[in-house]
């Protein structure tokens, strides 16, 4: 396949300091050993550095979850996406639907902070999110589409090369209830065709598409064998590291 499957664990506000050792000594000499996916773990801020320079020598990735639109300033309480990249941090999650939801994200937000982190070498994962009504409306498209296309307001096909997106039904995440893989396909399809008609289809064709939403060891190889589905952004259950280590085998 042209596009890399990506296993992305987002642990979210969860794992405190004396779980990060056990969990990241489990996972990260069984990193080693694959490589056909890629495989990153978001965390807190205050992990981050730790986390790269214990993962520095495997190819376990280590990810933010929000960064700045500036890259320094009076911004209390903000994370720089320079001080990230200089950490050593290689993806940064923008517009999860949680900092949409709850903190206020909007999409020109977004679109800022996708340009930040590109600006200073971070790679986003840009993530859209659609609502039920959406989902089970004809103008699923819409939700989303309009989203992908002001995240990526004035970005070139050459800056998209360092993007990722990811797609997340709102009421699958942290629901236990997941998106069909058939909807999920169907998603991700819109979402390349959009790419296409926004860059071009080569653009389209490389671009890698996440889903997220409560995805399991027992869903994860469904998603992951829909065409248009290139990896799967994971909450809760890779909050235990033998279900991560489960996944990324999944995704192999
Ligand atoms: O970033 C992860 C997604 O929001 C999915 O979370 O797997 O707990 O549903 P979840």
């Amino acid at each position: 396949a042209m596009r890399r499957p990506l296993v992305l664990a987002n642990w979210k506000m969860n794992m405190l300091p004396a779980q990060v050792q056990p969990y990241l000594d489990q996972v990260i000499p069984e990193v080693e050993k694959d490589t056909a996916a890629d495989v990153a773990i978001a965390a807190q801020d205050l992990y981050l550095a730790e986390m790269v320079r214990q993962s520095s020598q495997s190819r376990l990735m280590i990810a933010a979850e929000n960064a700045h639109w500036t890259d320094d300033g009076a911004y209390t309480g903000e994370t720089s996406p320079k001080a990230l990249a200089q950490v050593g941090v290689h993806y940064v999650l923008i517009g999860h639907f949680e900092r949409r939801k709850l903190f206020n994200e909007t999409d020109e937000r977004v679109n800022w902070k996708t340009k930040a982190a590109l600006r200073n070498g971070l790679k986003p994962i840009v993530d859209l999110d659609e609502d039920l009504t959406a989902y089970e409306g004809d103008d699923a498209s819409q939700v989303v589409l309009k989203q992908l296309a002001e995240a990526l307001d004035g970005l070139t096909e050459t800056d998209l090369k360092d993007v990722t997106i990811a797609y997340e039904p709102t009421w699958a995440i942290g629901s236990g209830e997941a998106a069909s893989a058939a909807q999920a396909e169907k998603s991700a399809a819109l979402i390349r065709t959009s790419l296409a008609n926004l860059y071009s289809r080569e653009l389209a064709d490389r671009t890698r598409i996440l889903y997220g939403g409560s995805v399991t060891t027992e869903n994860a190889a469904d998603f992951l064998s829909q065409k248009d589905i290139d990896g799967i952004l994971v909450g809760k259950a890779a909050l235990d590291p033998e279900k991560f280590l489960e996944l990324i085998d999944i995704a192999q």
